[in-house]
């Protein structure tokens, strides 16, 4: 039995009935979104995807403007894809608000809206799995071993029903990014994957569904990775080129200025490769991953040499 089909519907109850502008499509069958957009295609119009698990924030709408300026069409997926979380993680109580959603996504340009059940996208005996191993074992997927194969498998799919022109990711997720281009250059996909700087809090804390979690003193002290990211930079910038002292430079901010929290990662890495870096002598990403009381919350910066 597949485990997909046996989960409680994810979508708010009614949601099928929500009441649709002419202008925008909801579209739940995986069929139908592949029907209209073909039609598209041959009417000879670009198509730009904007795939989401939805619960969308402002970080979510600079993806959806910019795919709105690169397709004829713009499509955005909302979808929280079971696959890519493991057993212990937040798939039951990720926040969801398909009619919010709806309605941004529709101010906002949307021509269709893909929300799927899971059941829809999964058949009862899936058994395909696409996985980018090289890329896929540090950083997150050090603590969450099958949430890439996951994230390949569900925006392949999504990329095959759409065939878009231009598919657009945030940076937040930099190592999904990588991922992601790498599958679709080996899989030699049509689809240019774009991705769009980080959207940030005005107290620079990263926008992300899960801060919603947060509690309001956790909240307050959140932006505080951002500074240690900061703080690294400038003493990048000053020449510190060792990434131990820099990483332990992240980790005493962090234990002054967010105590409790615990860092999953704060890792030094070759931008595409993912591949850990030691001593810097080109761009290095440093991206880290931090749990603030039962919420992990990730953050990046591209460190220029
Ligand atoms: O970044 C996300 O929100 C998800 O991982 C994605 C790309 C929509 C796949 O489910």
């Amino acid at each position: 039995m597949c485990p997909f089909q046996t989960m409680p519907p994810r979508q708010p109850p009614g949601w099928r009935n929500f009441r649709m502008d002419a202008s925008m499509d909801l579209i739940s069958s995986p069929q139908a979104l592949r029907d209209t957009c073909r039609a598209w295609s041959k009417a000879g119009l670009t198509i730009a995807l904007v795939p989401t698990m939805g619960f969308l924030h402002d970080g979510h709408m600079s993806l959806i403007d910019e795919a709105r300026r690169r397709g004829d069409k713009l499509v955005v997926s909302i979808f929280v894809n079971p696959t890519q979380f493991g057993p212990n993680e937040d798939l039951d109580r990720y926040p969801r608000d398909l009619p919010r959603d709806l309605a941004l996504a529709e101010a906002h340009g949307a021509d269709l809206v893909f929300a799927p059940e899971p059941g829809a996208m999964y058949a009862p005996d899936h058994a395909t799995w696409v996985e980018v191993p090289e890329l896929a074992r540090g950083l997150c997927g050090a603590s969450r071993p099958i949430h890439f194969r996951g994230v390949c498998t569900v925006v392949l799919k999504l990329l095959n029903l759409v065939r878009p022109d231009v598919a657009v990711f945030g940076q937040k997720d930099w190592q999904q990014l990588a991922i992601l281009r790498r599958m679709a250059r080996d899989l030699d996909l049509d689809a240019q994957l774009m991705g769009m700087p980080i959207h940030r809090e005005p107290d620079g804390l990263a926008m992300s569904s899960r801060n919603v979690y947060l509690t309001p003193v956790e909240r307050a002290k959140a932006p505080a990775i951002r500074e240690g990211l900061l703080l690294v930079r400038a003493a990048v910038a000053a020449g510190e080129r060792d990434a131990e002292t820099l990483g332990r430079m992240f980790g005493a901010h962090l234990a002054q200025a967010l105590p409790g929290a615990r860092i999953d990662y704060a890792s030094f890495v070759h931008p595409d490769s993912m591949e850990p870096v030691a001593r810097m002598d080109a761009a290095t990403l440093f991206a880290v991953a931090v749990f603030v009381g039962s919420v992990r919350l990730i953050d990046n910066i591209l460190l220029e040499v």
